[in-house]
């Protein structure tokens, strides 16, 4: 059974089918009206969420299913304490599909690995947010026609945005794209991202803090908010919230055909006054959202007895004592979760927590 966690679990094959099959649904919606009769939608939100949970709910209508769900942890039995296994366990024997955002990374993959129904990562902490990159690559493909030949700009909170990383991942499989990374020192992209897809024989970018000095060359421009709920410290993203404001005076050196991407909600780093900028694509990125989800669901449940072929190839292996240290990681607050790395560069001794992506730093001896 088929679970998306990770974008990289869908081919970029795959990828084209579900834009072909998202344009489909614009054109002839007749044609998918009863295409999920009978199938119950579950959306856990233990974070909140208005985009992606109600155009998940809005795809499940449209396709002709039903949904059950909650929005906020503080509804569901997580508030007294139930694990992220348990309550799968459960929705699983009420839906046909699970929609899960969560602020731990890495409690999607603990649910899909419960689950007896596919589950969809809408969002895990800081990590991943495949769903939202589905939607920016149907937008994209939509209003430049292709997703090879790019060079697309990221900004704003690089660090935490879960949107840019699976982002990243996803275009790093594409011809000739480059990426220019915009963000303030402390917000630059974690490891996982910058190791696994950029540089050496990936995908070729550059790192600034200067927005206005990377406009010109950019036909993507993709803002990012400041994600205040993930740092530690309130008075770092105090300092760092109105880092970058895009305003029309900053686009007077962008290319005429710039397509500016905003996953939303935006706080003020892009100020309304672009709104009527015909480059300003962000609100028409959140309608795709709506198709993109209708051809995804559709696909899982008509693959939902195929094996998964498609996990992450590297092999599991354990490390005597080594423990996840990201404190948004899942196994912080499961204990009883085991502690399960993979190696991503055997050469340099890498190795990775495969619930969140942390690095860890083995002491012990590796074992197979
Ligand atoms: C994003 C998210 O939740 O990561 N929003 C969304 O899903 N459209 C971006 C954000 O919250 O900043």
């Amino acid at each position: 059974m088929r679970s998306l966690i990770d974008i990289l679990e869908l081919s970029t094959e795959e990828i084209d089918a579900l834009i072909d099959t998202a344009q489909d649904m614009i054109a002839r919606p007749e044609a998918y009206a009863d295409a999920c009769r009978g199938k119950i939608l579950g959306t856990l939100f233990f974070e909140p969420s208005t985009r992606t949970r109600l155009s998940f709910t809005s795809a499940m209508m449209t396709l002709g299913g039903n949904v059950l769900g909650f929005s906020e942890a503080a509804s569901s039995s997580a508030s007294k304490g139930e694990s992220v296994a348990d309550t799968v366990r459960m929705v699983s024997a009420y839906s046909d599909i699970i929609a899960m955002r969560h602020p731990k990374e890495g409690a999607p993959l603990v649910a899909a690995e419960h689950a007896t129904v596919p589950v969809i990562n809408a969002g895990d902490g800081g990590h991943f947010h495949p769903t939202q990159t589905l939607t920016d690559l149907f937008t994209i493909k939509r209003k430049k026609g292709r997703l090879e030949h790019l060079t697309v700009g990221l900004c704003g909170d690089l660090k935490f945005g879960r949107t840019v990383h699976s982002l990243i991942a996803a275009m790093s499989r594409y011809a000739d794209i480059r990426f220019v990374l915009i963000s303030p020192e402390e917000l630059k992209l974690p490891g996982y991202t910058r190791h696994e897809y950029l540089g050496e024989g990936k995908s070729s970018f550059s790192e600034t803090t200067d927005l206005e000095a990377a406009m010109p060359e950019l036909d993507i421009l993709y803002m990012t908010r400041i994600q205040q709920e993930r740092f530690a410290f309130h008075d770092d993203y105090l300092r760092l919230k109105d880092s970058y404001i895009l305003t029309p005076e900053k686009l007077k050196n962008a290319k005429p055909d710039l397509c500016i991407l905003h996953p939303l909600p935006r706080v003020n780093e892009i100020s309304v006054a672009v709104d009527d900028d015909p480059r300003a694509c962000y609100f028409e990125q959140a309608a795709n959202g709506r198709y993109i989800r209708m051809a995804l669901i559709l696909k899982l449940l008509s693959e939902k007895d195929m094996p998964d072929q498609n996990k992450k190839s590297q092999k599991e292996i354990s490390l005597d004592g080594a423990v996840c240290q990201n404190p948004r990681c899942i196994t912080t607050t499961e204990q009883e979760l085991p502690q399960r790395f993979r190696c991503v560069d055997r050469e340099h001794g890498v190795y990775r927590c495969v619930y969140c992506d942390g690095r860890v730093y083995p002491k012990a001896n590796e074992k197979a």
